[in-house]
């Protein structure tokens, strides 16, 4: 499926797996959040763009590649793509941290934004958002609606566990936006939880009910 990346490096899964244990506890699932977002960051971070810079070593003097001056920021959906942040930041800690905070309207059921801070020049930015579950897609979809509203144009979406139903959804609203997902599992079931999935991940990282 084009500009959708499905991580089945073994490291991941076997996290995963954890994760979903309802007997693994917050501070653990909190640090399995924030290692899978290095293992998925790493591999989404694939095309950063480099250049070859001069360098002096103790022995001589050589191009070598490096980064180029590429911005980032990573923009995490409240609350539960909080878990992913460090994760990221680990590998780019001079990233910008964005925040965008969706609430459900109770009578049309569509996301409705409640909070949204975005970093300046986000339009020349390479942005990273987070959510650790894509279910039906609706809060994905608004989201990276609010961040091209605001300029923002290069964007990759990152989740842990995705259904298929939030993944159609979020490829047909934003083709251009490469999703990389650590498994698509089976389907959301009546109440918009997906199955098997591991529960609710906003509660599971800050140990609420
Ligand atoms: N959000 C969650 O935290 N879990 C789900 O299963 C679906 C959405």
């Amino acid at each position: 499926m084009e500009n959708v990346f499905i991580m089945d490096h073994p490291l991941i899964q076997h996290k995963i797996s954890m994760l979903r244990d309802y007997q693994t506890g917050t501070n653990e699932f909190r640090k399995l959040v924030e290692e899978i977002a290095v293992l998925m960051g790493y591999e989404a971070f694939r095309d950063l763009p480099m250049e070859e810079v001069e360098v002096t070593t103790p022995i001589e003097t050589c191009k070598t590649p490096m980064i180029s001056g590429k911005k980032l920021a990573v923009v995490p959906i409240l609350r539960a793509g909080l878990g992913m942040v460090n994760g990221i930041l680990t590998l780019v800690p001079s990233a910008k941290v964005g925040h965008i905070g969706l609430y459900r309207d109770p009578e049309t059921h569509e996301p409705r934004e409640y909070y949204c801070k975005l970093p300046e020049s986000i339009g020349q930015r390479l942005v990273t958002v987070v959510d650790p579950m894509l279910a039906t897609g609706g809060s994905a979809v608004a989201a990276i609606d609010f961040i091209k509203e605001r300029g923002g144009k290069q964007i990759k979406f990152l989740c842990i566990i995705g259904a298929p139903e939030g993944i159609k959804r979020l490829r047909e609203a934003h083709p251009d936006v490469q999703i990389y997902c650590g498994h698509v599992d089976r389907e959301l079931n009546a109440n918009a939880y997906i199955c098997p999935g591991l529960g609710d991940a906003g509660d599971r990282i800050f140990g609420t009910k």
